[in-house]
C-alpha cells in the first residue's frame, strides 16, 4: 500500500540541532507500507505505486507517526475533569473511590474500551498505561489492546500503604501479581507489562525493595512511576524517607532508576536529581494538562536535550486526551518558563521523544523505513479558525501550529496501526 500526502520525518533530535532542520518533509510524499512497517518514505514522483499495490490519497494531510502517550491512567477515565482538588485531596477524594470499581473486571473492561477508541480517536497509537492495583485490570486492557494490535506497556499498580484498604495490596502481593502478569503478557505481539509501583508515599520500603528486585529480574519492562510532582507531596515523601537525599534518591535506593524508568511529571528537581536523571539514562514523561489542571508546576522541557523526555496525557489528572492539546498546554508551560518550544520540538515530544522513553526508539515514533507502520495522517485545516490561519502561513511551521494550537479529534484524518487502517 502507499498513503500519499506531505510527509514529515525526524532527521534529529530537536532539542539538539537546531529544530527547523530537524525534520524532513515532502510536500508532495509518499509512504510505502509492507507487512505492516514502512518500506520506504519519499517524494511521491519517486516513489510510485507497484502493478496491483494499492494508493490511500490523503491530499494536503500531513503524515507523521502516530502519537505516543507516555503516561495516562485508563482507571480515570470517567473522573476526568473532577473540580476543585490538589493531588493528594483529588488521589482520595476522585481518584481511589473510581479505581476501587475495578475490582469488578466486567466494569474494567468497559472503561478499557471507551479509553481505547478516545486514545485512538485523538491519534494516539501506543501507550504507557496505569491500570489500578487488581491483576484483572490490567488483563482487562490487554484483551482489548490486542485485537487492535497495538503497541502498549501497561501495568498492575503496586500500592500497599496511603490509601483506602480495598485498593492495597502488599509487598509480596504486588511482586507475585505483577510477576505472573509479565509472565502472562510481556512480549505477545506489541503488548508489554510495565513494573508499576504508584509513587514512593503509597509504597513501603519493603514494597520498592520488590519492585527493584523485579525490575531486576525483568530488566526489559519498563518501569513506571510518579516523581516530584507537587511541593506537599515531596514533603511528605522527605517525612517517610527521612535517610533519602531527596525523592529521586528514594527510588534510586531500591534499583528504581535507569534506562527504561519512566518518571511521570518530574517538575520540582534539584540540580541533583537532574544530573542523576542524566546520568541513570532515566525517562520523563511530560504532562503539562495535568500539571495545569491539578496545580502542580511548570515543567522545564529543556531538559530533553539531556533526558529522554515524552509527552504524555495524565488522563484523569490531565484534562484531555488529545495530543493535540497537549501539545498547545506543553507550548504555553514552556511559555510561562520564557521557552517557546518550537513546533518541532511539540511534535519530538509527542512521537520519538516518548517512543525513547520507553525504549522504542528503533520500532516507531518516527516515520521513516524500518519502523511499525504507526500512521497518522493529519488535516491541517480541521476547523474554520485553523484554516484561516493556516492559509495565512509562509512556511511548513506556521503551516502546523495553528492545528497544533487550536486542533483536536477533528483533526485527525486517518490512522494506521501496524498498517491496518483504525480510522
Ligand atoms: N501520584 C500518584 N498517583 C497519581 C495519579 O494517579 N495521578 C497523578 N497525576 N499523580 C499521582
Ligand atoms: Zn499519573
Amino acid at each position: 500500500m502507499l498513503i500519499r500526502g506531505q510527509t514529515l520525518s525526524f532527521a534529529a533530535n530537536p532539542f539538539r540541532a537546531p529544530p527547523g532542520d530537524s525534520l524532513r518533509h515532502n510536500r508532495r510524499g509518499a509512504v510505502r507500507v509492507e507487512d505492516g512497517r514502512i518500506g520506504a518514505v519519499a517524494p511521491a514522483d519517486a516513489l510510485l505505486p507497484r502493478p496491483g499495490e494499492a494508493v490511500v490519497e490523503m491530499g494536503e494531510a500531513l503524515l507523521l507517526a502516530g502519537f505516543i502517550d507516555a503516561h495516562v491512567h485508563y482507571s480515570q477515565t470517567r473522573i476526568i475533569a473532577s473540580w476543585g482538588a490538589r493531588l493528594i485531596d483529588w488521589l482520595n477524594r476522585y481518584t481511589f473511590p473510581e479505581e476501587a470499581r475495578f475490582a469488578d473486571p466486567a466494569y474494567a473492561a468497559e472503561v478499557a474500551q471507551d479509553y481505547l477508541a478516545l486514545s485512538l480517536a485523538n491519534g494516539i497509537t501506543s501507550a504507557s498505561v496505569y491500570c489500578t492495583s487488581h491483576p484483572a485490570s490490567v488483563t482487562a486492557l490487554m484483551e482489548a489492546a490486542r485485537p487492535l494490535g497495538l503497541r502498549l506497556a501497561a501495568g498492575k499498580v503496586m500500592m500497599d500503604r496511603n490509601a483506602r484498604p480495598d485498593l492495597l495490596d502488599s509487598a509480596e502481593r504486588g511482586h507475585d501479581e505483577t510477576q505472573a502478569l509479565i509472565a502472562r503478557w510481556h512480549g505477545v505481539e506489541r503488548l508489554e507489562v510495565a513494573i508499576t509501583p504508584r509513587f514512593a508515599p503509597t509504597s513501603s520500603p519493603a514494597q520498592l525493595e520488590a519492585a527493584g528486585a523485579l525490575w531486576a529480574a525483568h530488566p526489559a519492562c519498563p518501569m513506571q512511576t510518579h516523581l516530584s510532582e507537587q511541593p506537599e507531596e515531596i514533603a511528605w515523601v522527605a517525612e517517610l524517607f527521612p535517610d533519602a537525599p531527596d525523592y529521586l534518591g528514594v527510588y534510586e535506593r531500591f534499583g528504581l532508576a535507569g534506562p527504561g524508568a519512566i518518571m511521570g511529571h518530574a517538575i520540582h528537581l534539584t540540580p541533583r536529581e537532574r544530573a542523576a536523571l542524566a546520568e541513570t539514562g532515566s525517562g520523563i514523561a511530560h504532562c503539562p494538562t495535568s500539571n495545569s489542571f491539578i496545580g502542580s508546576g511548570l515543567f522545564d522541557a529543556g531538559l530533553a536535550a539531556d533526558i529522554p523526555v515524552g509527552l504524555a496525557t495524565d488522563v484523569g489528572g490531565g484534562s484531555s486526551f488529545s495530543m493535540l492539546r497537549t501539545m498547545a498546554a506543553a507550548y504555553e508551560i514552556g511559555q510561562l518558563r520564557g521557552r517557546a518550544l518550537h513546533p518541532a520540538q511539540l511534535l519530538w515530544l509527542a512521537t520519538q521523544g516518548a517512543a525513547e522513553v520507553l525504549r522504542w526508539g528503533d520500532k516507531i515514533g518516527n516515520l521513516e523505513a524500518g519502523r511499525e507502520a504507526d500512521i497518522l495522517a493529519l488535516d491541517l485545516a480541521s476547523t474554520p479558525v485553523i484554516a484561516q490561519r493556516a492559509a495565512r502561513a509562509e512556511d511548513l511551521w506556521e503551516q502546523i501550529f495553528p492545528t497544533i494550537m487550536l486542533g483536536d479529534d477533528r483533526a485527525i484524518a486517518g490512522l494506521w496501526v501496524a498498517g491496518r487502517k483504525l480510522r
